[in-house]
């Protein structure tokens, strides 16, 4: 189904927590996949479903050694495991030494990941320093970046859009509408939204702003525990809904949501 590239310009603006969160809400069939080439953290941060923690072996690393040969969609089921609450994960890499030998890796991921009867969440960290990233967001259905509303990560931010617009342009014919998900405190959204397609349009660029995902430590801090009412009811949580429908809005996939939140 849908492929949904989640990645920043620098920074650690939260690309891992969105994911976490979105993914969190989906309300369909869904894998989150780390495939940030600098390492990924899900392994560190969450614990698995039943309590254990998540192996770090099996994921990314595992699905590479078998695809040398080619790569089908079931495959990668094959590496996936489930955080507490249930959510689908494919653990990602431990850090650029691994990444080198799996620059080959992906296009074929992109192309299996499309295949999954799941929306994917792929995780692909700060993209500035991993050029062979690209062979997957330009497969993507929609390239969202993140970012905190600081004047640095603004400018970066717009160079980011110019640069990656144009490098997917040159790879692909049919390439990905990139978007902006500014992560800040709520009250700062309107101010923090308007400033950044102020500075958008002063560079010639079109209306790339997604929304708005709630700055809230107390959330971000209970997305590593347990799902539970009260992650449910935070502004995290609750800003990462509205996030959730925007996103669907502009992939494709079956209309009428299977009830996958609804039954946890
Ligand atoms: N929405 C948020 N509200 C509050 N704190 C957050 C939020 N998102 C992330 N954080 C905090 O910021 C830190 C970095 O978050 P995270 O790992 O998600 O960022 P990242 O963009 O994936 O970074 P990296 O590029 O290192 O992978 C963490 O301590 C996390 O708890
Ligand atoms: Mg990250």
């Amino acid at each position: 189904m849908a492929l949904i590239a989640l990645a920043a310009d620098k920074g650690a603006p939260g690309v891992t927590t969105a994911a976490t969160a979105l993914g969190a809400v989906w309300p369909r069939a869904v894998l989150v996949a780390e495939c940030d080439t600098a390492g990924g953290d899900l392994a560190y941060r969450l614990p698995a479903q039943g309590g254990g923690a998540l192996n770090p072996a099996r994921g990314l690393l595992s699905l590479g050694a078998t695809a040398r040969r080619g790569l089908q969609p079931q495959q990668i089921q094959e590496h996936t495991q489930q955080l507490v609450g249930g959510l689908e994960v494919l653990i990602g890499i431990n850090g650029a030494e691994q990444a080198a030998g799996l620059t080959w890796l992906w296009d074929p991921l992109a192309q299996a990941l499309k295949a999954m009867p799941a929306d994917v969440l792929a995780d692909c960290g700060r993209i500035g320093s991993n050029p062979e990233i690209l062979d997957l967001l330009v497969q993507a259905d929609l390239v969202v970046l993140f970012a905190r509303p600081t004047l640095d990560q603004v400018a970066h931010l717009r160079e980011r859009v110019v640069t990656l617009g144009r490098a997917l342009a040159e790879r692909g014919r049919r390439h990905p509408e990139i978007g902006v998900v500014m992560v800040a405190e709520q009250r700062e959204y309107g101010r923090a939204l308007a400033e950044v397609r102020r500075v958008m349009q002063g560079a010639g660029l079109p209306d790339v702003v997604l929304g708005g995902l709630a700055y809230d430590v107390k959330g971000a801090d209970l997305l590593r525990g347990e799902w539970g009412g009260r992650l449910d009811r935070t502004l995290l949580i609750r800003s990462a809904r509205e996030v959730v429908g925007t996103l669907l809005a502009r992939v494709p996939g079956p209309v009428g949501p299977p009830a996958r939140e609804a039954a946890r």
